[in-house]
């Protein structure tokens, strides 16, 4: 039987794996044809078509507005789409996404963790033990006890690591992981995001305006411009290679 409910249940997706798709076979993990998602006049992703397999790690570049977060949630099933098709991860693969900003309850840094394995079907006592276990993994041990709202950002970052961790996810979603986080902060979280990555069959999709930390991180780049999916490559094309005008004027700018 479930015990100790917490009071506070908002089902944020962040204490969540993601949706589930319909079981297949084949690879790819995740296939988008022409897809589009509109936000009533606003057309946030215009014919995207892609394809993502197990073990990638895949990183999302492109100006504020060019539908990174849009895609990423819709990767994660939180957007649907409004033209195109989308498959998603089969019945046996798990999701965890972490926001660009994220939530976190009025509750202690163990609560906030063991909830979302609670959520999954953990009994509490050992959502409460696995969840320890995940905050000693971030080197969050001695906070375990702070109200999760009370952690700095970096903190907090890496307490949606730990929690995206306990969930033993196949595919991690992250939203700008390490922005506005100091430079200490950025390092931890970073090593943590390639730690995860590393785990055989991990597949990894994450957005970012750091572009070492894209290099770092990524093996494939895609690149985002109003929308419309104008590069993807490999990350050593993408920061070697010729690339369509707009990611290139995208890439000097960035870098210079
Ligand atoms: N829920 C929403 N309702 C209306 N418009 C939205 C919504 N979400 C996103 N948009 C719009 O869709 C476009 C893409 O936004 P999105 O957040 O995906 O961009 P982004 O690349 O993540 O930007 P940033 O780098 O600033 O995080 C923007 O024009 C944005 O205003
Ligand atoms: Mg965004």
């Amino acid at each position: 039987m479930r015990t100790g409910r917490p009071s506070d249940t908002a089902l944020h997706p962040e204490f969540l794996p993601g949706r589930q798709g319909a079981s297949l076979v084949a690879a790819p993990l995740l296939a988008l044809r022409d897809v589009d998602v509109r936000f009533g006049a606003v057309q946030a992703l215009r014919q995207v078509t892609l394809d993502i397999r197990a073990g990638e790690r895949v990183a999302l570049v492109g100006a504020n507005g060019s539908g990174k977060s849009t895609l990423l949630r819709l990767l994660h099933g939180l957007v649907p789409a409004s033209a195109g098709t989308v498959r998603l991860p089969g019945a046996t693969a798990r999701q965890a996404m972490l926001f660009q900003r994220p939530h976190m309850l009025r509750a202690s840094a163990q609560t906030n963790v063991a909830l979302a394995l609670w959520l999954r079907g953990t009994r509490w006592a050992q959502a409460r033990a696995d969840a320890l276990q995940a905050l000693q993994r971030v080197g969050l041990e001695s906070l375990a006890g702070r109200n999760a709202r009370t952690l700095s950002g970096g903190q907090q970052q890496r307490l949606a690591m730990a929690r995206a961790w306990a969930l033993q996810p196949d595919m991690l979603v992250l939203d700008e992981p390490t922005a506005s986080l100091d430079p200490t902060a950025k390092r931890e979280v970073e090593t943590l995001v390639a730690d995860f990555a590393a785990q055989p069959g991990m597949t990894l999709v994450f957005s970012s305006h750091n572009l070492g930390q894209v290099k770092r991180l990524a093996s494939r780049v895609l690149y985002l411009e109003q929308g419309r999916l104008l590069a993807d490559l490999p990350v050593h094309d993408f920061f070697h290679g010729p690339l369509p005008e707009e990611a290139r004027l995208f890439l000097k700018g960035e870098l210079s």
